[in-house]
């Protein structure tokens, strides 16, 4: 080993954040992610817009990512980067950049698959973040992304159930747009949740086998209902936002509730941890914390920049991997749809 310390470069871009980090063997020295304003205007993220921008974002996001860790870059061990799942054009740009530093530096090259790194992203070392044992069930929640997984070890992951539509970040978004919020609506649906009554209205929730998840067909819900009362009040969103967002609220969690409680008791696993933007969420928290005093799960929640996309998550699977000489050839191709 060329160093007694591991130094991980770690590269995310497959969506629309262009993120670099870097990992001094399990703690972060430095996690840049540049935000890509540009979608708020179209009310989601346009791919050919999203891969313009990360070109433009790569190389100095990299840069203030070696200089914040204060090492160079002849310290690197590896480079780690998102191979898949993700937007093609975004991959490319990751990938192709990745390569050829890799190539440039002459050290190892790891692939690493997105899905996995919000799983690991909990391996992380921070005070006081535990780490959860395994087996553990991780749930990943995000614009992109609902999943719920057992990890049997950091690389043994088994899909247990996800979304057949879309994910719950859109149902948050998407619900937004049909209440004239702005893009994206989770957050500001979450704080307007807090101040409504969650029974003011009632959604019903969708009936899919399993653990598999749906949530396109309450997007339709929301829609018809605020058509339909806005025909008799045209001001029916304006005065009762608050108690719409919660109802909204209320369903969304209690879904995710439910398949969560329904892995938990099919695998006999309490050890439950949650990834992806959405885990920002106040009632997901909340109902989390009351699963641990009333079924007596232990939860497990990452620092809130280790939640939504980033390379920090990138380069800490690059590091585990690294423990394990499980390295990339460098013919490797990005994969829009890779499994975990
Ligand atoms: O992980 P993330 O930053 O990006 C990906 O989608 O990969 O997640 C963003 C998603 C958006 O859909 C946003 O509306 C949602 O997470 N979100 C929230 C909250 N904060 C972010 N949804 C509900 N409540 C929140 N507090
Ligand atoms: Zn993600």
């Amino acid at each position: 080993m060329k160093n007694e310390n591991i130094y991980i470069l770690g590269i995310e871009s497959s969506c629309d954040d262009t993120s670099a980090a870097i990992l001094c063997n399990d703690k972060i020295l430095s996690n840049v992610v540049a935000n890509q304003k540009i979608h708020a205007a179209y009310g989601g993220v346009v791919p050919e817009l999203a891969s313009r921008a990360h070109q433009q974002n790569i190389v100095p996001v990299v840069h203030q990512a070696i200089e914040k860790a204060g090492i160079s870059k002849k310290q690197l061990s590896a480079i780690a980067f998102t191979r898949g799942p993700g937007l093609m054009g975004s991959l490319l740009v990751g990938t192709s950049f990745a390569k050829s530093l890799a190539f440039g530096l002459n050290i190892p090259l790891i692939d690493v698959n997105h899905m996995q790194a919000h799983i690991l992203a909990h391996f992380i070392s921070e005070e006081n973040h535990k780490k959860p044992p395994f087996p553990f069930l991780a749930m990943t929640i995000s614009g992109g992304h609902t999943q719920i997984v057992k990890v049997s070890n950091h690389f043994e992951m088994e899909v247990l159930g996800e979304t057949i539509d879309d994910a719950v970040g859109e149902a948050y978004d998407k619900s937004g747009k049909v209440l004239g919020l702005g893009y994206p609506a989770g957050p500001e649906i979450d704080k307007l949740a807090q101040l409504g009554n969650p029974k003011a209205f009632r959604f019903t929730k969708p009936k899919v086998d399993g653990l598999n998840f749906s949530f396109s067909g309450l997007k339709t819900a929301i829609l018809y209902f605020v058509q339909r009362e806005t025909k008799t009040n045209p001001n029916f969103v304006k005065d009762n936002l608050n108690d719409i967002c919660a109802s909204i609220q209320y369903t969304i969690i209690g879904i995710l509730m439910d398949k969560l409680k329904l892995a938990a008791k099919q695998t006999g696993i309490k050890h439950i941890a949650i990834g992806g933007g959405v885990s920002a969420n106040t009632a997901i928290r909340k109902a989390l914390e009351d699963a641990e005093h009333k079924i007596g799960w232990t939860t497990y929640i990452p620092k809130f920049e280790y939640t939504t996309d980033n390379a920090a998550m990138i380069a800490i699977v690059g590091y585990l991997k690294y423990l394990e000489k499980d390295f990339s050839d460098f013919d490797v191709m990005a994969t829009a749809r890779l499994k975990i």
